[in-house]
């Protein structure tokens, strides 16, 4: 090598150096090519902050094929709609466009299940409505029986299955000890391993006692007691969730994705109001990208947990996001006039995280 070229050379290296500095800018492979890989961007898609966007909502409620009485917020007298017109604003790239035919086009023949509470099954109405609105003269066929429903768009084929479990984890009928939470058994993983995409989430029922509690025992092995601290329980079940995803799931075949904790809207020192005590007042989102009460606490134990797989689960990070978003409840607009700050309108910003959820599978 002569000595222009080893100059020109070392240029070039030094160049590259200076570029990758920023390890998102560039992949530089052993010959010291560069890639710009758009993929790999380093785009934390879930930091960001909510805009308005004339252009949202994404679809008419009134038009979806279903949406339970608990989340249909227009129907049961929501008089605002400010909350329907923001788009999530990642800080260092765009989100792409929810498109329900690439999503039914890309899924053909596939079946899409979400896994766990009430969450669970609002972020699938929403879902339903999204892919309807783009093809909405599609025939939907309805099946399932409890725990299971399942909504198949025709033609495409894809399931989009929604299977109610509130702990992930067993609960049992005992013989004569009541209902035990058997927090090292996941029995019907047996029906989950076989779908192609999975989304899990659990946290709701963790906390719950007296008559909201549903279970009496819970099992470890073959210990039974009456109760531990939840937060503990809570993380040994999501301990042999991640085992069982590494033992059962063959991620070659079958997509897991792990929902963040959904977070409530009840106390309004969360967002600097401490005489607020619930979410009725609320119209628009949280300016900015924090959030001052920071991450609720099961946060910090699934992202432990989740660190803890071998197999690549991807992580459904929606928590801050929606913590921004005390305006994005149902209150008291739902068939019962309850006060709900724990589940989310449809429409509304519970959208965002099926495009998340887009984002991640297309
Ligand atoms: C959902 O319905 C489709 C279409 O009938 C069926 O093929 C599939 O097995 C069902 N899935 C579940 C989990 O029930
Ligand atoms: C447990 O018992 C209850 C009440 O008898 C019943 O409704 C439920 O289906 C049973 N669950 C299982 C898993 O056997
Ligand atoms: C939100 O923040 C932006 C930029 O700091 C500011 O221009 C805007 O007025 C704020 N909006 C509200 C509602 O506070």
């Amino acid at each position: 090598m002569g000595a222009e070229m080893r100059i020109i050379s070392w240029i070039r290296v030094a160049i590259l150096g200076v570029i990758c500095l920023s390890p998102w800018l560039c992949l530089a492979n052993a010959e010291g090519q560069v890639h710009q890989n758009p993929k790999k961007l380093s785009c934390n898609r879930y930091e960001g902050s909510w805009v308005r966007d004339e252009s949202y909502p994404l679809y008419d409620s009134s038009k979806c094929p279903r949406i339970d009485k608990e989340f249909d917020c227009l129907k049961y007298g929501r008089p605002d709609h400010e909350y329907l017109k923001y788009r999530w604003q990642p800080r260092s790239c765009d989100l792409p466009r929810f498109d329900g035919k690439s999503f039914l086009t890309k899924f053909k023949g596939k079946k899409i299940m979400f896994i766990g509470d009430s969450v669970s099954r609002n972020q699938w109405q929403s879902l339903i409505c999204m892919i309807h609105s783009s093809v909405p003269n599609l025939r939907i066929l309805e099946q399932g029986v409890e725990p299971i429903t399942n909504y198949t768009f025709q033609g495409y084929d894809v399931s989009v299955i929604v299977f109610h479990s509130t702990h992930l984890v067993d609960i049992v009928n005992g013989t004569k000890n009541g209902r035990i939470l058997k927090l090292d058994s996941i029995q019907n993983g047996e029906i989950w391993k076989e779908m192609d995409v999975l989304v899990f989430n659990t946290w709701l029922w963790w906390y719950r006692t007296g008559p909201k509690q549903p279970w009496d025992y819970i099992q470890i092995g073959n210990k039974i007691i009456k109760d531990m601290d939840r937060m503990e329980a809570f993380k040994i079940a999501l301990t042999t969730w991640a085992k069982w995803v590494d033992t059962k799931v063959d991620t070659q075949k079958t997509k897991v994705l792990f929902q963040g904790i959904s977070p409530q809207h009840y106390h309004g020192a969360d967002w600097n109001e401490p005489q607020v005590t619930n979410c009725a007042k609320e119209t628009v989102p949280i300016n900015g990208s924090t959030y001052s009460a920071g991450l609720p606490r099961p946060s910090y134990v699934l992202q432990d947990v989740l660190k803890t797989l071998t197999k690549p689960v991807k992580f459904l990070d929606i928590t801050t996001l929606s913590q921004l978003r005390k305006d994005g409840h149902p209150s008291s607009h739902n068939a019962f006039r309850a006060m709900d700050c724990t589940h989310w309108c449809v429409a509304g910003s519970i959208d965002t995280w099926n495009e998340l959820l887009y984002t991640e599978l297309m």
